[in-house]
């Protein structure tokens, strides 16, 4: 997981050297829980990630999940299908869920990329997500558990990504919007009625 301040990782799982850094010439740092890729003279990758600035040696292609978990150790994000049919890999980009897996990392440019990892801090800023409050957690991650919606766990991240994209669009959903924002979403165990739940009460507290 990516921490706060200035770290540098080196040979991580592909051999590659990863600069964390928390700003600087090199990229800003967004909002609380987002990291961003931008162009690098030095022809390595660069993009925010959490609110954190990377940069990474990584070919232009490299699909953005494999960055995310191979190099910056994001292991949220998971290799379902890797044909953008599943949504186990989805992420955030600037707010709105995106396929890591069928996602260049070289098209990510100066967005924000925001994992399960940072949801918290997307929703109540860096500071108070790190005091390990159980206050910090996102009203979905909250909800996932008071509605103790996982089963097997690997579909989840994509279904709490999918849910945190639908909330920002559509504060108050009906079931049947809930149903169609989560249909792209598989879970082999069925906790498809868990989630729907979970999105509502979820949606309850953001409201109050
Ligand atoms: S692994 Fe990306 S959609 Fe299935
Ligand atoms: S909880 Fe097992 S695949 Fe969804």
């Amino acid at each position: 997981m990516i921490g706060g301040g200035a770290v540098v990782v080196a040979g991580v799982a592909a051999g590659v050297a990863i600069g964390v850094s928390g700003g600087g010439d090199d990229g800003g740092v967004s909002e609380a829980g987002a990291v961003v890729l931008r162009d690098d003279p030095n022809g390595r990758v660069s993009l925010t990630v959490n609110g954190q600035s990377v940069r990474v040696d990584a070919a232009p292609d490299t699909p953005l999940l494999y960055v995310l978990r191979d190099n910056l150790g994001l292991k949220g994000p998971k290799f379902g299908c890797g044909l953008a049919q599943c949504g186990a890999c989805a992420v955030l980009q600037d707010g709105r869920q995106i396929r890591s897996c069928v996602t260049p990392v070289s098209s990510v440019g100066s967005r924000r990329i925001t994992t399960l990892e940072g949801l918290a801090a997307s929703y109540h800023g860096r500071a108070q997500v790190e005091t390990g409050d159980p206050a910090g957690l996102h009203p979905l991650q909250q909800a996932w558990i008071d509605e103790q919606v996982p089963q097997c766990g690997y579909c989840q991240n994509g279904m709490l990504i999918q849910a945190a994209d639908l909330l920002a669009a559509t504060p108050s959903p009906t079931d049947e919007q809930i149903v169609e924002s989560m249909n792209g979403h598989l879970c082999r165990c069925g906790t498809y009625n868990g989630i729907v739940r979970a999105i509502r009460r979820a949606s309850s507290v953001m409201a109050s």
